[in-house]
């Protein structure tokens, strides 16, 4: 008898043991992520200055349903910081120390369970600005193809996906493509076409 009263208790609980994991599915689920979907495996991450690279981003994560990313600087660029003539204006600086690294200022995002990410920036002086280096250098690629993509004034891409491929030491790194500030829908759809 107290050998069943033991067997009977036992199996009460494993069963409410049972219920408590069935009630609570997403005990597993991945960190959270900013702006994620539940489904998405393709992450679009993105700096843009001044617009134009966020709506090239922005036609990437509709056509592709991606969650998207922006990569925001901790100190803002203001026009002044973004002028090219000056070559005491910040951006100048930055660009002619290969070892600059500015600060990001947004949360920093999980990579778990994605496995493409599309990271546009725009041209600067021919290449990445440096807060893509250090974006770069804060993230495990292992596992993800990553696909550059880049807007500017009429440069191309150049070296900086190759660049920035060093950078992360891994992830499998695809040819870059350059758009133009107003790229259309189509020439992005075309694109992302053409790669599968
Ligand atoms: C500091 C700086 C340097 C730039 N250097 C280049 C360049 O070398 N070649 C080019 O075609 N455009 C260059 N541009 C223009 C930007 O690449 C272009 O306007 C880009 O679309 C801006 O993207 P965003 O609006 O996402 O910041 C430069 C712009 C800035 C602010």
């Amino acid at each position: 008898m107290k050998k069943l009263r033991m067997i009977l208790a036992l199996l009460l609980a494993l069963s409410l043991a049972a219920c408590a994991k069935s009630e609570n599915p997403k005990s597993d689920a991945q960190p959270a992520q900013e702006n994620a979907s539940a489904q998405a495996d393709v992450l679009v991450a993105y700096f843009s200055a001044t617009g134009s690279t966020k709506e090239v981003a922005k036609k990437i994560a509709a056509i592709t349903d991606a969650d998207i990313y922006e990569i925001v600087p901790a100190q803002a660029y203001s026009s002044e910081d973004l002028d090219y003539n000056d070559d005491d204006s910040r951006t100048s600086i930055e660009m002619n120390d290969p070892e600059a690294r500015p600060k990001i200022g947004s949360e920093a995002i999980s990579l778990e369970g994605y496995s493409t990410l599309y990271l546009g920036f725009p041209i600067w002086w021919g290449g990445a600005p440096r807060i893509l280096s250090t974006f770069v250098e804060s993230y495990d690629f292992d596992g993800i193809t990553v696909v550059p993509f880049c807007t500017s004034g009429g440069s191309g891409i150049g070296q900086s996906g190759d660049d920035l491929a060093r950078q992360a030491g891994n992830g499998v790194w695809q040819a870059g493509q350059r758009f133009g500030a107003d790229a259309s829908e189509a020439e992005v759809q075309e694109w992302i076409e053409g790669l599968q």
